[in-house]
């Protein structure tokens, strides 16, 4: 949506900027545990231990929005008994620590594709959502059957009908319209997306949104996440020049 600069910071104000709005893709729990020798299932448990931890940073360092990517729409293709250990830690998650984001003032949006949900994940997602819907501080997206494509999609296609039933006109489509259409409506973009486990690709994560995003890359697999790497990746960004297409001025 809008290419407004990170914000200065009064947390934290040894960094020159800290972002808005961070996007955080939680990559290496099966490697991790296998290369301690464990199932891939305590992968995605300690996993939601360091995500615990991005919260809680999160927090601290007061940034205004959060999205995790924690399923996408290609993560159904697991076997059925990793499925079922991901949705059981966080359908745990939300039964424990809603009351601690309450507590926290975090607001919970999941974005994602609704149609197809079972009856329990959707219940858990309104349970989610209606309990800190009052909360301003902290905005946590947990983008869940989430696909950048499909978003971008879905708006086309809401777009398309909004023409076909003569609310708008082609010629109103524009770049702010589509943008209105997708799950971050009303959000500003990205400033910064990183990615655990030394994968570098962004895995259809806010395709649209991360048009002008900074993204760091590092090593450590997810399980492995604190505070002193939260602090590093900050310290990258913070170093980092946004032109968003222009020259220095
Ligand atoms: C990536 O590791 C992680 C996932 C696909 C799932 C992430 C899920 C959680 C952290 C827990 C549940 C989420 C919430 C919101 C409580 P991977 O399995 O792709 O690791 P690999 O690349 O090493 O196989």
């Amino acid at each position: 949506m809008s290419n407004e600069p990170a914000i200065v910071s009064s947390v934290a104000p040894e960094f020159a900027v800290l972002p808005q709005h961070l996007g955080v893709i939680m990559d290496g729990n099966g490697r991790w545990a296998t290369s301690q020798g464990k199932p891939r299932n305590e992968g995605h448990r300690a996993g939601v231990e360091a995500l615990r931890r991005l919260v809680a940073c999160a927090v601290e360092f007061e940034i205004e929005y959060l999205t995790i990517f924690s399923f996408s729409s290609e993560n159904w293709a697991r076997p059925a008994d990793e499925i079922n250990a991901i949705l059981g830690l966080m359908k745990r998650f939300v039964a424990s620590d809603i009351s601690k984001f309450v507590a926290h003032n975090v607001r919970v949006r999941i974005l994602g594709r609704r149609e197809g949900l079972s009856k329990p994940i959707l219940q858990m997602i309104e349970q989610a959502e209606s309990r800190t819907a009052h909360c301003t501080g902290l905005q946590l997206n947990v983008a869940f059957n989430y696909g950048g494509r499909q978003e971008i999609t879905d708006a086309v296609r809401a777009l398309a009908q909004d023409v076909q039933s003569g609310k708008i006109s082609p010629e109103d489509i524009d770049e702010a319209a589509i943008a209105e259409k997708l799950y971050t409506a009303q959000m500003p973009d990205p400033d910064l997306i990183f990615r655990s486990s030394g994968e570098v690709r962004l895995s259809n994560f806010l395709l649209w949104q991360a048009a002008y995003a900074e993204f760091v890359f590092f090593d450590e697999f997810w399980p492995e996440f604190n505070r002193d790497i939260f602090v590093r990746i900050m310290e990258e960004f913070s170093g980092r020049k946004r032109r968003f297409g222009g020259v220095d001025g």
